[in-house]
């Protein structure tokens, strides 16, 4: 089988971490904490992810003309992610998300989206691949003209939860959820006549179509550090396994022992496995 080619529609930020005991509450300030920075986003970790995999990546996007861009495009550039779509904006910052990450490795995010959100459908190049994946950190209407355009396996990854078109269910082959996003959208999961993964975080994921339950798999056990980026890696690994023609419960694990993987380890990107550390998670759980 030929190498999978994906292209990744979404947004780069650099991620600033903090990692304390706990979550502060609203209101409340928790100290004591230890700073780190990592390159992040949706869209950028999701095209790390499905790299480190094995797929041929390309990343369209938007970045600020500042030095956090550098910082925040460093591991998509060593890693082998092809960026010739990735843009520099003279009137925004690169996006920035602060993240706040407790001792069992939940966190809270919030992102200054910057350049994101100027990544606008007469910015956009769609190239021929064999699957498109987007999310939802920049403009709604540009993530609208991928669908109309994409060709192949169309995914979206409902994140951060947003009001989304009709058209994008009815064109995606694929809708990857939380359970929070799940909730969010409701009844309008079911107006995809695609796959719909919903992940439940440490008790796994299930596959369902028409609303109807296909496939479940629970993740490899593993002791979780930073859940930062785990949901992306399960969205690189299982658009991968489904283009690799991996049946529904196969793809399910593989793209579950991605994410358990990227959950032990900090930060986004830096924490995203390479293929032989998931065939090897999933060989020993095996
Ligand atoms: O999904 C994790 C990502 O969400 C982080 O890297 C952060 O940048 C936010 O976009």
């Amino acid at each position: 089988m030929s190498t999978p080619r994906i292209l990744v529609v979404g947004s780069v930020n650099l991620d600033f971490v903090a990692t304390a005991a706990k979550l502060p509450a609203p209101g409340e300030t928790v100290t004591g904490a230890t700073l780190a920075r990592h390159p992040g986003g949706k869209g950028a970790n999701q095209a790390l992810a499905a790299r480190r995999l094995g797929a041929e990546v390309a990343l369209a996007a938007r970045v600020g003309r500042d030095a956090m861009a550098d910082e925040a495009l460093a591991l998509l550039r060593a890693g082998g992610v092809d960026l010739s779509a990735c843009a520099v904006d003279d009137a925004a910052a690169t996006g920035v998300a602060l993240i706040a990450v407790a001792a069992d490795g939940e966190n809270q995010i919030v992102v200054a989206p910057g350049a994101n959100a100027a990544f606008s459908r007469a910015h956009l190049a769609v190239s021929a691949n064999d699957a498109v994946i987007c999310q939802l950190e920049i403009p709604m209407d540009t993530v609208l003209a991928v669908a109309e355009r994409a060709a192949g396996l169309f995914c979206i990854n409902l994140a951060p939860s947003a009001s989304t078109p009709d058209a994008i269910f009815a064109r995606a082959d694929l809708v990857v959820v939380n359970e929070g996003e799940a909730m969010f959208q409701g009844a309008a999961l079911n107006r995809t006549p695609g796959l719909v993964a919903v992940t439940e975080g440490a008790r796994g994921a299930a596959l369902y179509r028409g609303g109807v339950e296909i496939a479940r798999a629970s993740p490899p056990s593993v002791k979780v550090v930073d859940t930062t980026g785990a949901g992306d890696a399960f969205v690189g690994a299982l658009v991968m396994a489904l283009l690799e023609k991996q049946p529904p419960e196969q793809a399910l694990r593989f793209a579950c022992a991605a994410g358990a993987l990227a959950a032990t380890k900090p930060g986004a990107q830096p924490s995203l496995p390479l293929r032989d550390a998931v065939d090897r998670l999933l060989a020993g759980a095996a």
